[in-house]
């Protein structure tokens, strides 16, 4: 069977071509601006303009035709209601057109679920991105949130200092490298609440330590991302111990950090556990990771009417009950 996703919760428009083993194409565009932030039209517009472009470039790279795919799965949310809107639209339009099932997906569960392509059953998710960060697992039919951010995404913390130093937009990168050469840890704001987490505290303190002046920025950098990660992989351990599971991954555009990715690697030893890193272009939002979630839905035998197609920009993780697996 082969499925073709389509993302587009946020910046990033992604249609992807999976079969239950492989992924036969995955291509991107992202809108990325000079001061970064949220911009709910500029996404739509930019989506709908490279929807038909990407569209043939990933049926292309796959080799197939429209008439190939089973089924059109596309990011039904949670995200940016215009931007979520021009995708389910486009995904109608195709499923209609062509006579094909549609099937819309939870975007953070597609994050997760990539994962069982590489032999994963079932994990703890640590999913970390611009706009997301939270810890989820299956519990009985459910996804469940064990925590998650009660302010902003990890992502975004680290933008905004890297814009606040100056060095422009996605800051992840450029943090990361700095972060590297940082020499000497600086007293940020550590904070988890029960199992939830908080970065605007560190961003606070870390902006306000770099206007003194009296600070490294390789330090301050250093300090950000040994506090902000070690939050995460304490509530990640958490997850685990509380659900007894094997397996940890560790997906969203942040898992690119090679930092985060040793801390929870060196946690996931110590407990015995499994630890599992997608390829990077099915960490970051994709339309590969909705076409198999879509996938695995469909044979599990998950089905929409038009009227179950409706955007949901709030779209809870927990809201799903899953029933393919
Ligand atoms: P979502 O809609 O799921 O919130 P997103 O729009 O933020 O996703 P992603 O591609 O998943 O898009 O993630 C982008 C984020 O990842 C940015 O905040 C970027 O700074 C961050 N990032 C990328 N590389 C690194 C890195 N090496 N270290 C830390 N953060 C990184
Ligand atoms: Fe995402």
């Amino acid at each position: 069977m082969i499925a073709l996703g389509i993302e587009g919760t946020a910046h990033t428009l992604g249609v992807g071509i999976v079969t239950e083993e492989n992924v036969l194409s995955n291509v991107f565009d992202t809108l990325t601006t000079e001061r970064g932030g949220i911009h709910p039209k500029e996404a739509a517009e930019h989506h709908a303009r490279l929807l038909k472009p990407l569209l043939r470039k990933a049926l292309q790279t796959a080799g197939i035709t429209i008439d190939d795919v089973d089924v059109i799965a596309f990011s039904q949310g949670p995200g940016l209601g215009p931007a979520l809107r021009v995708v389910a639209t486009a995904a109608r339009a195709l499923s209609i057109r062509h006579g094909k099932p549609i099937v819309g997906v939870n975007h953070c569960i597609a994050h997760v679920e990539i994962t069982k392509m590489f032999g994963i059953r079932d994990p703890v998710g640590l999913y970390v991105s611009g706009g997301n960060t939270q810890v989820i697992a299956l519990e009985g039919r459910r996804y469940r949130v064990f925590g998650e951010t009660l302010d902003i995404g990890i992502g975004n913390a680290i933008d905004t200092f890297a814009r606040e130093l100056g060095i422009g937009f996605p800051g992840g990168p450029k943090i990361e490298e700095l972060a590297r050469r940082g020499e000497r840890y600086v007293e940020l704001p550590y904070t988890v609440k029960g199992m939830d987490l908080s970065f605007s505290g560190i961003l606070t303190e870390a902006v306000r330590k770099y206007r003194t002046g009296r600070y490294r920025v390789e330090d301050l950098a250093y300090s950000f991302q040994e506090t902000a990660f070690a939050a995460l992989v304490e509530v990640t351990e958490r997850a685990l111990a509380h659900t007894g599971k094997e397996e940890v991954v560790l997906v969203g555009g942040v898992a690119a950090n090679n930092r985060l990715r040793e801390m929870v690697g060196i946690m996931a030893e110590d407990r015995g556990v499994r630890f599992f890193v997608p390829p990077y272009d099915l960490c970051r939002d994709n339309g590969a990771m909705i076409a198999y979630t879509g996938l695995r839905m469909y044979m599990g035998g998950v089905r929409f009417s038009l009227e179950d197609t409706v955007v949901k920009q709030k779209f809870r993780t927990d809201e799903v009950e899953v029933t393919w697996e």
